[in-house]
């Protein structure tokens, strides 16, 4: 199988320079700012509309305690997306989640997002059974997720839950097209919520440039082939034009996959699929958060002094610092990852002395048995190893169940002398990025899984198999005693990859393949027309 072609800007955006190189290291410099982005998704999308759709809101309208709050959704889908859709002006077709949303959208579901500065059309979509709605997400996250994330969590199979998620989709698919009208448009349809939608819309607008981004790994073919709807759900897929992963690999998964399940033709050249006349580009796009925003957030006086705060208030004192922040997921290997730090403390490895360990954790699907047995799962360890090497009032270990905002969040990056990024399994994983663009002074130390897509990029953080409790206890105790010049070099050549590819580059790539690959709705019109 051919090598999907990896997508990278070939310009440099020279407006930007002087700005970012005091904030991101020069390297390779190439910047795309959200101005570059928005003239190539004009001259890409115009004259017709640009639609995103995924499952999850970027912001939840919440009523709470008598007055309504926006939350940021937590995820990294809904916080890179956001930067999209601020850059495009696109239409954003999501479920409408939070328990004030009705009353802050109009009577069609429309809202204009983000709150404070609004830059596009957030389009809510409410389903009123909460049954189908409850069965639609278990599909989702009880089956999908497990299954393709392969963590040893059973994924559950179920008839009703397939139908509803089928049913959802379709309701999604009529709501795109409501906002589509009579128009051309391209409509980007996010992650694995989603997979049936791309037919339906087919079927109804055959002319509609679709492409479909898959957030989470996609497995090998031998593991996808126990679920009993695959072929419906694959064929779903590859009514898209365009469908991408985070890494390579994950589109080879899934070129095998399809091969061995429908009649295509596997063509190799182009790292693309045909299926009855219509071809399915494959190419993946790896996802970067907004490197330069997070780097002049973490320079503001504010995020040091917050830093300052956070410390006099946790109690840590001087303490060295090993962050972890994720949603509570069982993919992310937080009790791998508590572990591996009692290891550190009952082997007394180096640098145990004098170091806490501060875990944020969002909750997350709270519904799931699964996630709530991770929940308890997570407490109970951290009481137990802090019943064992913390004292009153001086825990080892502070866990902070919160889904934190932009601006609260960078302090903690600013914190944290070591992150601990430990997935199982993970698409990506922004939270790696994010950590390393906040490190302005070119010091601390990323622990980071193999098994997160992020590895591929992030060549020079601590790696370590979180299955391996003694090997990921090592790697935390190497990273806590890595001295100031051995970090620097590391940080700073981490720095220069996630400074070079943010997340405008990731729309920027996709565009630029619509147009090369002749998907925008201009040529697709033109060909439906002879
Ligand atoms: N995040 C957040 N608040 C928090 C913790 C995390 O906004 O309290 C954001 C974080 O900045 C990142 C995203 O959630 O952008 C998590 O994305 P990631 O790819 O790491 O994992 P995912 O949750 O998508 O599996
Ligand atoms: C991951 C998935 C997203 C999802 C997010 C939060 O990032 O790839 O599709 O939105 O987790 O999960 P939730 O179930 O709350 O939407």
């Amino acid at each position: 199988m051919s090598t999907p072609v990896l997508s990278v800007p070939t310009k440099v955006d020279r407006a930007t320079q002087a700005e970012t190189s005091r904030l991101t290291p020069r390297g390779p410099g190439r910047h795309t700012t959200q101005e570059t982005l928005q003239r190539v998704a004009r001259e890409t999308v115009a004259p017709a509309k640009l639609v995103i759709a995924s499952h999850r809101e970027p912001y939840q309208h919440v009523r709470r305690d008598g007055s309504i709050r926006v939350i940021r959704s937590a995820g990294g889908l809904a916080s890179a997306l956001d930067s999209i859709a601020q850059a495009t002006g696109a239409t954003w077709v999501a479920l409408g989640s939070g328990n004030a949303d009705r009353e802050t959208a109009d009577a069609t579901g429309r809202v204009a997002m983000p709150p404070d500065k609004p830059r596009y059309t957030l389009q809510r979509l409410w389903i009123d059974s909460d049954e189908v709605l409850d069965a639609y997400r278990r599909f989702a996250n009880g089956c999908l997720w497990p299954l393709c994330h392969v963590v040893y969590v059973r994924p559950q199979f179920d008839r009703d839950q397939w139908e509803a998620y089928r049913e959802v989709n379709r309701r999604f698919a009529e709501q795109i097209l409501r906002a589509v009208g009579d128009e051309p448009a391209i409509v980007l349809l996010q992650d694995y919520q989603l997979a049936l939608a791309a037919r339906m819309l087919r079927d109804a607008k055959p002319d509609l440039s679709l492409v479909l981004f898959w957030h989470i790994p996609w497995p090998n073919a031998e593991v996808f082939r126990i679920l009993p709807w695959r072929r419906e759900l694959l064929d779903g897929l590859l009514a898209t034009d365009l469908i991408g992963f985070h890494i390579n690999y994950h589109g080879f998964n899934f070129m095998e996959t399809v091969a061995r399940e429908l009649e295509v033709h596997v063509d190799r050249e182009r790292s693309a699929l045909k299926r009855r006349g219509h071809r399915t580009y494959v190419r993946s796009y790896p996802i970067a958060p907004d490197a330069l925003e997070i780097a002049r957030t973490a320079d503001m006086p504010t995020a040091a002094q917050a830093a300052t705060s956070l410390r006099r208030e946790l109690g840590i004192g001087d303490a060295r610092v090993i962050l972890g922040v994720d949603r509570l997921d069982y993919t992310k290997g937080i009790p791998e990852r508590l572990d591996a730090f009692e290891r550190v403390l009952e082997q007394q490895l180096p640098g145990w002395d004098n170091t806490v360990m501060v875990q944020i954790g969002v909750p997350s699907r709270v519904d799931l048995p699964d996630y709530q047995a991770l929940q308890s799962t997570v407490s109970d360890r951290v009481d137990q190893i802090n019943a064992r090497f913390g004292s009153p009032g001086s825990p080892v270990i502070h866990l902070i169940i919160d889904n934190l905002g932009f601006d609260e969040l960078i302090p903690y990056y600013v914190l944290g002398d070591v992150m601990a990024v430990t997935s199982l399994h993970d698409g990506m994983n922004l939270v790696a990025k994010e950590y390393v663009a906040a490190r302005l002074n070119d010091d601390g130390v990323l622990v980071l899984s193999p098994y997160a897509g992020a590895s591929r990029e992030l060549e020079h953080a601590i790696q370590a198999n979180p299955y391996d409790i003694d090997a990921l206890a090592q790697a935390l105790s190497r990273a806590l005693t890595l001295d100031r010049d051995a970090q620097r070099v590391r940080m700073r050549a981490l720095r220069e990859v996630v400074s070079a590819h943010n997340i405008y580059d990731w729309g920027r790539a996709m565009f630029r393949d619509i147009r090369r690959l002749h998907l925008t709705p201009e040529v697709r019109t033109a060909r439906e027309a002879v």
